[in-house]
């Protein structure tokens, strides 16, 4: 745990922001002093001198992303503005979105399979014949699933889950997003169990 000490409140006072110079209210707060971990010290320092850069400006009316939130310290720490870590982050298509995905899937056949073979058994040898984009199988959790429609809406890219075709995919999947509820997003995919 690290050593951060209790806010100590002192006699200096600070206004509270105006709102754009109309009906001015002038609060006079208590400013409240921390002392930080030197680590921490140290971050807020480079966030201080990148908006004194003006690296990063905020407005005030902005909410959100806070001046010190982890997604400003992130794209600051990051080589550039669209990469996470070492990795580039995905830029969907337009109306490709999480929401789209859930209006498009109960508006379109994604099963892409004949209806009365539902649910199907698939073996390892019969989802490995499933690798084309168009036709494309993963086998996840033991459900197999048609995940075709879903690659253009996959906020991780196409070209990552195309690897995957035609396999088992849990264990990648569990690296990478444990916590994405894929029995909910792919609900409409699912054709059958890995036998
Ligand atoms: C087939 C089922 C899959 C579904 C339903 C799915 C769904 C998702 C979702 C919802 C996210 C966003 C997660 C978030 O923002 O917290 C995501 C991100 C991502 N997925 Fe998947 N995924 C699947 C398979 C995979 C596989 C097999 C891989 C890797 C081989 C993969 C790699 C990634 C990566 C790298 C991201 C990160 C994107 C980022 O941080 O910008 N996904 N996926």
């Amino acid at each position: 745990m690290p050593d951060i000490k209790l806010p100590t409140s002192t006699d200096q006072t600070t206004e509270s922001p105006s709102d754009n110079g109309k009906n001015i209210i002038k609060k006079k707060v208590p400013k409240i002093h921390f002392d930080l971990p030197p680590q921490i010290q140290n971050q807020h320092q480079s966030l201080n001198n990148a908006r004194a850069n003006k690296q990063i400006t905020r407005n005030d009316n902005m909410l959100f992303p806070g001046f010190d939130s982890p997604q400003v310290i992130r794209s600051l720490n990051s080589p550039s503005p669209s990469s996470v870590g070492n990795r580039e982050k995905v830029r969907l298509a337009p109306h490709h979105s999480a929401l789209d995905w859930e209006k498009f899937k109960h508006e379109n056949n994604v099963k892409m399979i004949d209806p009365s073979s539902f649910p199907l058994r698939i073996t390892k040898g019969e989802l490995s014949k499933h690798t084309h984009p168009k036709d494309c199988w993963v086998a996840l959790g033991g459900k197999i699933y048609n995940i075709s429609s879903y690659l253009d809406f996959h906020p991780g890219g196409v070209n990552i889950l195309v690897k995957f075709a035609g396999k088992d995919c849990t264990s990648i999947f569990m690296k990478y997003h444990r916590w994405v509820n894929f029995e909910r997003i792919l609900d409409e995919c699912f054709i059958g169990f890995l036998v």
